[in-house]
Order: structure tokens, then sequence, then C-alpha cells
């Protein structure tokens, strides 16, 4: 097969992250036999020092003519540390998630068991707690207008509006995912107390009953981010909207030992692409100490979604899984343990999955 990706590393660590998720699915790629075909892009604060735009035109050509985009991570100090910059490398994100139409973002949060010491929380509660956060992306508060600030600069506002249509498509991917998993769909909203979450609960209620074979529930969002750390394994399949969805998933992603450990899919409309959860690590870019395997991960969800070959992501998680039993891991996982780098991770990886490997 020929597989052609358009590769957008961004800013921070974002390069190095991704330049080993390359080299994984190189590996992939040489062992099953496909042609990889693939292209660099800017996206980020590196694209606005380069055009002014942090997602240039250029670049979402790129994405559309692909068939998968690998994504690193975006966001600089430089305009963190700045709320009054008028153009900020987060809406390179956002604009790149709207123009794809990526409505559905898929966190599947899982442990490792040679990881179960480095969660926060008793091994107990965390050893086999496998579940998925399904987030829609592209509507509710981060796209809603108005939002800004009044003349005298004294109040600002946000706007959080959902229409039936977009909960309709997610609520009904959500229970796709929950039939192929344990056939259990957790609803998040606050519909206590905000009008957009009671418009979810009625559409949801509605397409429910289109699925008497998955176990329906409906949870508060503060409730939600108690139980996802009272009993993680509660959880199967969890929807919800935009920034409820943003605040869980980096909640559930420490169950796993390291937010540097998650990968996500965002699908929609067109191309879909595939980032880790983590953000841009500024302080960390260019000391080869990142955590590579959250962007490795996501390569083997590319295969699994974006090309439907399983056996070809299956093949990457076996190496993650190995790499992280064997103790090849980054500083942010290595305990007391020897903390080996960035590119000693994801050679070590390449090389489980092209067989070189001596264990
Ligand atoms: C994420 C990130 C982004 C978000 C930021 C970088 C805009 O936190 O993908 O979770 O809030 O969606
Ligand atoms: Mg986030």
């Amino acid at each position: 097969m020929k597989l052609k990706i358009a590769v957008l590393p961004g800013d921070g660590i974002g390069p190095e992250i991704t330049a080993q998720a390359l080299e994984a699915t190189k590996a992939v790629c040489q062992k099953f036999g496909h042609i990889l075909e693939y292209q660099e892009a800017l996206v980020g604060a590196c694209a606005i020092d380069a055009t002014g735009n942090p997602y240039p035109d250029e670049t979402h050509t790129l994405c559309m003519e692909s068939d998968a985009v690998l994504f690193g991570a975006i966001g600089s100090p430089k305009y963190d540390n700045d709320p009054s910059a008028r153009v900020r490398p987060e809406q390179g994100l956002l604009t790149m998630r709207k123009k794809l139409g990526l409505y559905a973002n898929i966190r599947p949060i899982t442990t490792f068991p040679s990881l179960l010491h480095q969660s926060p929380l008793r091994a107990d509660l965390v050893e086999g707690a496998d579940f998925m956060c399904i987030r829609e992306l592209t509507g509710g508060i981060y796209f809603g207008r108005p939002q800004g600030r009044s003349e005298d600069g004294t109040t600002a506002y946000d706007t959080c509006v959902y229409t039936v249509q977009e909960i309709e498509r997610i609520v009904r991917l959500a229970y796709t995912f929950a039939l192929k998993r344990k056939k259990k769909l957790t609803i998040v909203d606050k519909a206590n107390v905000l009008c957009t979450s009671r418009l979810w609960r009625q559409v949801s209620q509605q397409i429910e009953k289109e699925y008497p074979e998955v176990e329906t529930e409906y949870m508060f969002v503060d409730n939600a981010a108690m139980q996802i750390i009272r009993q993680p394994k509660h959880f199967d399949v969890i929807v919800t909207e935009n920034m409820f969805g943003d605040i869980l998933t980096d909640e559930a992603s420490v169950i796993t030992g390291s937010l540097g450990m998650l990968p996500s899919a965002s699908i929609g409309i067109h191309t879909s692409v595939f980032e880790p959860i983590h953000g841009s690590y500024p302080q960390a870019a260019g000391k080869n100490i990142a955590n590579p395997l959250a962007t490795i991960l996501s390569a083997a969800l590319m295969f699994e979604y974006a090309f439907d070959l399983k056996a070809e992501a299956q093949s990457i998680r076996e190496a993650v899984e190995a790499c992280i039993a064997a103790k090849v891991v980054t500083e942010d996982i290595a305990g007391g343990g020897r903390a080996y780098s960035t590119t000693e991770v994801g050679n070590w990886v390449r090389d489980f999955i092209t067989g070189y490997h001596i264990a």
C-alpha cells in the first residue's frame, strides 16, 4: 500500500518527538512492504515566525492532499507570556481542526503493567484501566462567537455554542466505538447548569434509544473528574464536549503514569490528524530528553484509523510495550532508574519493529 503522510513537527519538542514517530513509521512500512511518501510543513509558532500565519495555506493544502497527518506539538513561551499577542500558535491548531473538519478527538487511556508504579494512584485502582475519551473538537466554547473584550477592556467573554447536528454526529460516533468495546457509554455534561449541556442530554437521550445494546449513563463533569481518579476502571467510552474533554483527558493521562504516553487521533470530514495529547514542553526543546512514546503511539493510531492496518499498528504497540518493559525510557518515567534520551528510546522502538533487536 502507498501511504502519503504530512508531517507537522510544530514547536518545542515537536520536531524531536515527530522524528522518532517517523522512524517507527518507516520501520513499519519497511517490515510490511508499504511505500511511504511524506512531506513536512510548518504549523504553530515556527509558522508565525516564518510566514506570519500559524497555519499557512501551503500547510493546509498539503494536509488536504495527504492520507494522514502526523502532528507534533505547538506553543511557545514567547506567546504564552504575552496575552496581548494578536496571532497565537494555538490558533494554528484550532484553524487546522476546523478546516479539516476534525470534529472528534479520540484519546485512548491504557495502562502499561511496567509503568503502574509511576501512576499517582494506587496500583490496584489503575491496573487494567482501559477506556477511551471521545472529545468533541470543533465546537463549544473554543469556537463560539461572540468572543472578546468590551470596549473599555474591563469585561471579557467567550460563548459556548452547540447545534443538534454537532451533538448528534459525535454521540453517534461514540456509540459506534462503544459497540466495538465493552458496550458502555458515559455521556459527560453539566446539564444542571449549562444550556448547551441540556441540549447535549436531550439529543443523547434520543440517540440512546437506537443503541439498546449499549449501557448508557449520564454524568456531570465535576463528578466525572472525581470518578476518573476514584475508579478509573468504571469507564469504557466517555463522550463529552470540547473543553470538558480537554480537561478530563489531561487528568486521565496521568493515570497511566505520564502525560508523555498518551496518543490521540482527530477524525472527521477530511484528512485525520494523529498527535500526542501533551504540549510543546519548551523547557525540554533541543535537549533530547522528551518522551517520544505518545507520538510513536499516535503513529500506531494512524495505521489503525487512517489506513485500517491493524497488524502494523499492533507492531508499534508491541515495540513500545517491550521498550517500557526493558526500561529504555525517558526521565519522566524512569523513576529512579537510568533516563534514556529521546533518540535512544526512538531507536530502540525502531529496531524492535524491524527485528534487529537483541533484547
Ligand atoms: C489539546 C491542547 C490544545 C487544546 C491547545 C494546545 C490549544 O491542550 O490538544 O488538548 O486545548 O485543545
Ligand atoms: Mg489539552
